[in-house]
């Protein structure tokens, strides 16, 4: 982490709370607080102080696994005390710590090592409202120092109560990021019926840990539609099927302007992700009296081409090369 980014982080702190929320609105139906209500809710105890991690990990040993992790971690590493930057300590978190611990000694004379902290003294991040959880962790990240949170004010996942928190589990390990292997289980939990179709006989290889959720989709938000990362499905899937992108001088129509015309970009019971087997996914559009005038060939081999309408129309995403008729039948 360089200074320059550290000092972002600290302006934008002071900046953040004008500009954050500012355009929500309530998708889910409650009524948004002002941001001020929400701040509030974050300062923890005022007749609390600030005592330093130190402080928080000594005096209580079931920290020791959490504090050990911290340590590792991006948030607990990356500035050092002597800048005199803020550090991200427990408290950043937590909150003011000094009445937590303020009784312990009292208490460990009475109970020995059973003797707790009174973390009820502490902001009970669970029971916040989503937005104030979130607001914790936006105070130091703006869109200026994490870009790619641009769009949260207006994601769906913060219009629907999805929290930073819901995402990323800071003391399952010193990761602080969502490990690319464990993500797609992680949205699973909220997306069930995604969960479906990457389990059906074709499917793009999530599964196969080959690709992810994050390769198409921008959890943060996104301008688009579904939090893609292309601006519409098609710039989306051409991202990696380059091939598939054109111009040809032989367009199929418009048809390839959108991929799900044909395509399910999660997984399909057909293959190739067709959302409809051949011939019926083409005779949607075109009429039978063709393929019925292949069925009728004399030839048995022809007679089964007909089903699949590819053998011949190879092409089928466009082509530069006209039939021997000098057409644009898609064949080559
Ligand atoms: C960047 C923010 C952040 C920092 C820094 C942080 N925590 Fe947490 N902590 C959280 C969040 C968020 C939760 C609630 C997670 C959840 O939903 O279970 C939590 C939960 C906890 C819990 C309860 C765990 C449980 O299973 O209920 C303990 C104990 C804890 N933190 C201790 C610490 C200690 C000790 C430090 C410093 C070494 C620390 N935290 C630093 C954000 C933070
Ligand atoms: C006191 C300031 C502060 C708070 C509060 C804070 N962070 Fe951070 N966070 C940082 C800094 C500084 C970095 C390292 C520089 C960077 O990547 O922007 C960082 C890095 C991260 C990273 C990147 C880790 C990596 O491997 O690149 C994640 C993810 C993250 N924070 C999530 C959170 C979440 C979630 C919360 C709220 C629970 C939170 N942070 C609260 C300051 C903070
Ligand atoms: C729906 C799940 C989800 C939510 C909600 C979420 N994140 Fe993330 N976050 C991710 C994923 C997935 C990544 C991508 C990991 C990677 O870069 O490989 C990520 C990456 C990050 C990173 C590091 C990479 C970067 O983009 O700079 C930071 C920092 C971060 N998130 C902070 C936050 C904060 C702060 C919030 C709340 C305002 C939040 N996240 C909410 C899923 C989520
Ligand atoms: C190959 C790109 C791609 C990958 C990988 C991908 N998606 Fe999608 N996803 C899309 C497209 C395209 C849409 C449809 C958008 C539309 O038609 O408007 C979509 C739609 C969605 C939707 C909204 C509609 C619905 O089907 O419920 C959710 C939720 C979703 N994806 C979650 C996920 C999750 C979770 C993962 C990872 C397990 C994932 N996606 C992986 C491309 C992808
Ligand atoms: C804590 C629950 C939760 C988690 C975890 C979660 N989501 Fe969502 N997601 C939601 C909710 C709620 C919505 C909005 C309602 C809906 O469309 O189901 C949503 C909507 C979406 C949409 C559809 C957007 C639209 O406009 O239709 C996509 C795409 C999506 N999430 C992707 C992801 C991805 C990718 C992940 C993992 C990185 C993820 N979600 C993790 C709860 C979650
Ligand atoms: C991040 C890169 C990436 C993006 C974006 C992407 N794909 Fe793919 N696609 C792949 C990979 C990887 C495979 C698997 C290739 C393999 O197994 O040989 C694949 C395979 C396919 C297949 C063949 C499946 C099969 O059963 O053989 C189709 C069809 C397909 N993608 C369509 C799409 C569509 C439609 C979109 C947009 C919604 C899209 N892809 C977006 C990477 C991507
Ligand atoms: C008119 C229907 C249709 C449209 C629209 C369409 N495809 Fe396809 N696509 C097919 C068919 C049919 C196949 C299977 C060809 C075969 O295997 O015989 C296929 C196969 C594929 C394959 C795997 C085989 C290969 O050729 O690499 C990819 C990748 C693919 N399509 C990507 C895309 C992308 C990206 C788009 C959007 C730009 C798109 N498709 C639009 C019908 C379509
Ligand atoms: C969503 C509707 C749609 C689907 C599905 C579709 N097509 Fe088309 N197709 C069109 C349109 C529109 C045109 C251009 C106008 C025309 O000539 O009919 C076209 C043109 C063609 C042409 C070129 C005709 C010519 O003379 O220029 C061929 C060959 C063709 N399609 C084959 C197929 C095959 C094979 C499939 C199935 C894999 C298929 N189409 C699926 C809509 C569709
Ligand atoms: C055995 C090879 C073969 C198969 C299989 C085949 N076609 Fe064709 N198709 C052709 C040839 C050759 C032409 C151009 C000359 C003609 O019209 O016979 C053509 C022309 C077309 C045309 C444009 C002109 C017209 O007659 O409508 C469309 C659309 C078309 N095919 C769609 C399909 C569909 C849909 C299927 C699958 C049901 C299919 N084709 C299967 C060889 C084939």
């Amino acid at each position: 982490m360089n200074r320059n980014h550290a000092r972002n982080l600290i302006l934008m702190a002071t900046l953040l709370p004008a500009l954050i929320l500012a355009g929500c609105n309530g998708a889910t139906g409650r009524p948004l607080l002002p941001v001020a209500e929400y701040e509030k809710m974050i300062v923890g105890r005022v007749d609390a102080d600030y005592v330093g991690t130190g402080n928080c990990v000594a005096q209580c040993h079931r920290h020791d696994k959490i504090s050990d992790d911290f340590r590792h971690s991006v948030h607990g590493e990356q500035i050092k005390p002597e800048t005199g930057l803020p550090l991200v300590n427990c408290e950043s978190c937590h909150g003011p710590g000094s009445l937590a611990i303020a009784n312990l000694e009292a208490a460990k004379q009475q109970h020995g090592d059973k003797a707790k902290c009174d973390t009820s003294t502490l902001l009970d991040l669970k029971s916040l409202p989503a937005q104030a959880q979130s607001l914790i962790c936006l105070r130091c990240h703006s869109s200026t120092s994490t870009s790619s949170l641009s769009h949260w004010p207006t994601s769906v996942h913060a219009m629907h109560d999805v929290s930073c928190f819901s995402c990323h589990r800071l003391h399952e390990g010193p990761q602080q990021k969502v490990s690319h292997d464990q993500m797609a289980e992680l949205c699973y939990q909220c997306h069930p019926d995604v969960k479906t179709q990457f389990n059906l006989f074709s499917h793009h290889p999530v599964r196969e840990k080959k690709m992810n959720c994050f390769d198409c989709h921008d959890p943060h938000g996104s301008p688009n539609n579904a939090l893609l990362k292309g601006a519409t499905v098609r710039d989306t899937c051409t991202r990696c099927h380059m091939d598939k992108s054109g111009p040809f001088i032989f367009e199929h129509g418009d048809v390839t302007e959108n991929c799900s015309n044909c395509h399910s970009p999660h997984g399909s019971v057909t293959r190739r992700l067709l959302t409809v087997t051949m011939p019926y996914l083409c005779l949607q559009c075109h009429g039978s009296a063709h393929q019925s005038r292949l069925m009728s060939a004399d030839s048995r081999e022809r007679a089964i081409f007909a089903r699949r309408c590819t053998v011949c129309h190879s092409m089928i995403h466009g082509s530069d090369t006209p039939d021997s008729q000098g057409h644009g039948t898609l064949r080559r």
